[in-house]
């Protein structure tokens, strides 16, 4: 086997234990195997072996064309996974933010017309070209941050023509950059202004016109709604899932964000890969979720961002048997960040995740919840070289030490595509 990278001597080389994911009550956050004086090789796209330094140097060929970095004193780590962001949006909200920090709730400002309703009217203006452009850089924030891939939301155009725009934007910049897109159709993210009055023939178009394109032209894996008070009911969300689900798109739901309410019932009955939020369920939703295998996706970084208190009950699922996953929310509105490792220091403090609980939960939970399992989110030979340098001696630091940035180098299937640069002193 000829490698063509391999990262060797690093202090910690880190990795989710199980290669595959079950719901099992006794083990369901797995564990971590750590690798003291670690090395992963890496072969075209892919993860040859990977183990202590001397052992992986024995497994491979390595030639003159062979990429060497020496990782000594940092930590490696899968590529961390997003599972859930609204990428795409044209135009930011920190007037809201202002209003919030002054006192005034998320609901009063969207109840004014701010909001997902603001990021819409912005959207629409947008051209296809101007909302690559302004989409396009984000990705780099994402990889400086570790993260390799994303689940991408549509959810700002809410009409035919601006969901399908969005979704054309999520395909192009899929193509353009390094970081993986996997595409989720949102269109139930809010009922526009121009179906206040309608909001049933808005959920018409969504069945009628929407899902059908979307579908056709293979623009999403995964179709979405925002199911929460004032915005869509568990019924509208039955409805449009199970729509998407006949034409081929797997169910998600934003559910039990702000308020308890029947989202994660219905996330288990339609047979969801993933309930995101879910900051308010109960003992009968956890056990309705586990029964159904959802991944619980969770936001920490959403509630801190609204400056709300009520945290998802993450240690009632992991002890329940779901694999609890994590993601940073990435959005203009409720959460305008692409840290993942922001979100783990979140998840340790205010939902009482260990610092390896943490790691799994952006890395093989977080892969479990959009499908991606199988491909990325640990450490393991044939899977996708997807790799993080960080510039930490241990793993625990990626929650312990915040607000940083401690990636240094990262492989996106086999290419270095960022690298920090030094000090120009
Ligand atoms: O996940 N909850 C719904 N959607 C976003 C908010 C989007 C926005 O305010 O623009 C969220 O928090
Ligand atoms: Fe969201």
């Amino acid at each position: 086997m000829q490698a063509t990278l391999i990262i060797e001597n690093a202090n910690q080389v880190v990795t989710p234990k199980r290669s595959s994911f079950e719901f099992s009550r006794t083990e369901s956050m797995g564990e971590l195997v750590i690798y003291e004086n670690g090395a992963v090789a890496v072969g075209g796209e892919e993860i040859l072996a990977v183990g202590p330094t001397q052992t992986v140097l024995a497994q491979v060929e390595i030639s003159s064309t062979t990429q060497r970095i020496d990782a000594r004193g940092k930590t490696v780590t899968p590529g961390l996974v997003d599972p859930h962001t609204h990428p795409v949006f044209f135009g930011t909200r920190e007037n809201e933010f202002e209003m919030r920090v002054l006192g005034r709730s998320y609901q009063e400002i969207a109840r004014a017309g701010g909001g997902i309703r603001s990021s819409v009217r912005s959207l629409r203006q947008a051209s296809h070209a101007e909302l690559l452009a302004a989409v396009l850089p984000r990705m780099q924030t994402f990889l400086e941050n570790g993260t390799t891939t994303i689940e991408a939301k549509s959810g700002y155009g809410l009409s035919p023509e601006d969901e399908i725009k969005s979704l054309e934007v999520i395909r192009e910049v899929n193509q353009r950059q390094p970081v993986d897109l996997v595409p989720t159709f949102l269109g139930a993210h809010e009922i526009p202004d121009e179906f206040r009055n309608d909001r049933s023939g808005y959920i018409r178009q969504i069945l009628e016109i929407m899902l059908p394109r979307v579908a056709d032209q293979h623009l999403a894996e995964f179709c979405d709604i925002f199911c929460e008070e004032g915005v869509y009911s568990p019924e509208e969300a039955r409805l449009i899932l199970t729509a998407a689900k006949k034409l081929g798109l797997r169910p998600k739901i934003h559910a039990n964000q702000l308020a308890p309410g029947g989202g994660a019932k219905i996330a288990s009955e339609v047979g969801a890969i993933s309930a995101e939020h879910l900051d308010y369920v109960s003992t009968e939703d956890i056990q309705a979720l586990f029964t159904a295998g959802v991944v619980p996706v969770l936001l920490p970084s959403a509630v801190f961002y609204l400056n709300l208190t009520h945290f998802a009950p993450a240690r009632a699922m992991i002890e329940a048997g779901l694999p609890v996953a994590l993601s940073t929310d990435y959005n203009p509105g409720t959460s305008f960040t692409e840290s993942m490792p922001m979100a783990m220091t979140l998840a340790c403090i205010q939902l009482h995740l260990t610092p390896a609980e943490a790691l799994i939960a952006t890395t093989l939970n977080a892969a479990m919840a959009i499908n991606r399992g199988h491909l990325i989110g640990s450490l393991e030979s044939g899977k996708l070289a997807d790799l993080v340098v960080w510039n930490m001696p241990n793993y625990r630091h990626l929650a312990y030490h915040f607000g940083v940035g401690l990636a240094e180098t990262v492989i996106k299937r086999g290419k270095m595509v960022y690298k920090k640069s030094p000090l120009l002193i």
